[in-house]
């Protein structure tokens, strides 16, 4: 814990950034009132000269200063946007003193948000050249080169993917959350209940998730509202039974719009011990073809550590099996720090990828979750130092690009190692698109079922209100019918004319 005396009067929200952006350097960063001590001394000056905004800021530690000054002429506006940017320049000078101090060195820069692509984009669709997005990026956000470039390269896959991305708001897309799991991995805060078939609660959680679907789907119909993709995510979607699967995507086939001109349907199958021929045969019966099955690592040894009860050639066996079946689009996840595994079991994991060539690849890198079992006995699991995490991280750029994948969706995450990201890699042509809805936040995403986060956004005006539904089977169960209530509510402030042809 770092504790840091702050001078000077700061309201809540400042101070929050101030800690966010220390928690890039520390593990925890605590500030203290003005006149105590911390183990830092931080001071910050601000002044006008002519039309510039200048800051100043000044760290002390055991008798060392470090100095920062950033200027930026006034960009105008109200007070709000004033106030953002006089907040940016405190961020700028904060971001170097404390790189200067620590050495070490932020390639997000002073972004501390989940979505950098977002960003990217606004600016594109503002009429900036892709050199001069670059200059932003760089000069107002200190972001490195090499992350620009990233982006850059994700902003083009993605707008290849899907050309109407910034047109995209008249649909919606679907996410349905299914909370079981055959265990709990130790680093997962999805809604993750092991699955035990006694006490009736899959049926009853099953009975209400189809309700959902119905009056959803009968208000898309209503408004002849297109559906651009389905996720079924969780959890893990295929613990359920075969005859259950069957069942619920018969639900979704008679009750969304338009099913022909649905772009993608992904099944998360996830966990290789949850995959069955017979399960596979359902996936097909309805047209399913982009499943993920999921690795996470090829080292036995973390995969008992993480708590997965499956063994590496139960991954291998049942990719293949998938793909013999004729699933031809198959994603595959990875997570870079996870115990006990360095530079050597990364390798590893990418060599044995490179024998299966699923269509993408998604490089995640350990986040600790506040409620994860790895958080909560932090001691018990020993993970790669930043230094490794970043050369793994490297590893996977330079395998992906050696294998013909190309990044398509980047995300960023709180309490991520060494403060790196997520990828998705994908051959071309077989990026998910749903991963780019979400992502980019271009459309609406109805989320059904436990754990299912929804996101209206009004097409015109491009606001978001969020609603969540329950994590928790047992109060999904109770409160279905007043979610699906206060969805429908939403959804008729931002459609409220049917869509027209
Ligand atoms: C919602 S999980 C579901 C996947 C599926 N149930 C499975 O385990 O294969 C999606 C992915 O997020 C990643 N993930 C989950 N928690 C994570 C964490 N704390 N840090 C890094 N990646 C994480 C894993 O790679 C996982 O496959
Ligand atoms: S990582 Fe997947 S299988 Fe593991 S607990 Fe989370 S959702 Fe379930």
């Amino acid at each position: 814990m770092q504790t840091i005396a702050l001078h000077g009067d700061f309201k809540e929200d400042w101070v929050r950034m101030f800690i966010h952006l220390a928690n890039l350097f520390f593990e925890e960063t605590k500030i203290s009132k003005k006149e105590e001590t911390g183990d830092l001394d931080l001071r910050f000056q601000e002044r006008q000269e002519g039309d510039q905004f200048v800051v100043t800021a000044e760290l002390t530690v055991q008798e060392k200063t470090y100095h920062a000054e950033f200027r930026e002429i006034s960009e105008g506006g109200n007070e709000k946007e004033q106030n953002r940017q006089w907040k940016r320049l405190y961020s700028h000078v904060l971001l170097e003193v404390l790189e200067s101090y620590t050495g070490m060195n932020q390639e997000w820069g002073i972004l501390t948000g989940i979505r950098p692509t977002k960003l990217y984009h606004k600016y594109r669709q503002e009429g900036h050249s892709a050199e001069s997005v670059k200059k932003l990026l760089m000069d107002k956000h200190r972001v490195s080169a090499r992350k620009v470039d990233l982006l850059e390269t994700i902003a083009d896959v993605q707008l290849t993917a899907v050309p109407d991305l910034y047109r995209v708001q008249e649909e919606v897309s679907i996410y349905i959350g299914i909370p079981f799991c055959p265990t709990k991995c130790a680093y997962c805060t999805f809604p993750a209940y092991a699955i035990h078939r006694k006490s009736g609660r899959v049926e009853t959680f099953l009975d209400g998730l189809h309700e959902e679907i119905r009056q959803l789907g009968e208000w898309l119909t209503e408004r002849n509202v297109k559906v651009t993709t389905i996720y079924f995510g969780g959890g893990t979607p295929t613990s359920i039974e075969a005859e259950e699967m069957d069942a619920l995507y018969q639900v979704m086939v008679e009750s969304f719009p338009f099913m022909k001109d649905v772009r993608e349907v992904t099944v998360e199958a996830g966990r290789p011990d949850t995959i069955t021929p017979a399960k596979i045969d359902v996936l097909k019966k309805f047209g399913i073809d982009r499943i993920s099955v999921n690795p996470q690592s090829y080292t036995d040894e973390t995969l008992k550590a993480i708590g997965r009860h499956h063994t590496v050639q139960e991954t291998i066996d049942k990719f293949k099996l998938s793909r013999s079946m004729g699933m031809n689009n198959i994603n595959m996840d990875l997570i870079i720090g996870l115990p006990n595994e360095g530079v050597e079991e990364f390798s590893h994991s990418l060599q044995e990828t490179e024998k299966l060539q699923p269509e993408s690849l998604t490089i995640h890198t350990l986040s600790f979750k506040r409620a994860s079992e790895m958080t909560r006995n932090k001691k018990k699991y020993e993970v790669a130092d930043r230094p490794t995490a970043e050369q793994m991280m490297k590893l996977g750029e330079e395998w992906t690009k050696a294998n013909g994948y190309v990044p398509y969706y980047l995300y960023r995450q709180k309490n991520i190692l060494g403060n790196l990201e997520n990828v998705g890699y994908s051959k071309p042509g077989e990026e998910s698109i749903y991963n780019i809805m979400i992502m980019e936040e271009v459309q609406t995403i109805i989320g059904i079922g436990c754990g299912a986060s929804s996101k209206f956004r009004d097409p015109k005006t491009g606001r978001i209100t969020q609603f969540h539904n329950p994590k928790d089977p047992a109060a999904y169960i109770l409160s279905y019918q007043e979610s699906i209530e206060r969805k429908l509510e939403l959804l008729d402030e931002i459609f409220p004319q049917p869509v027209s042809k």
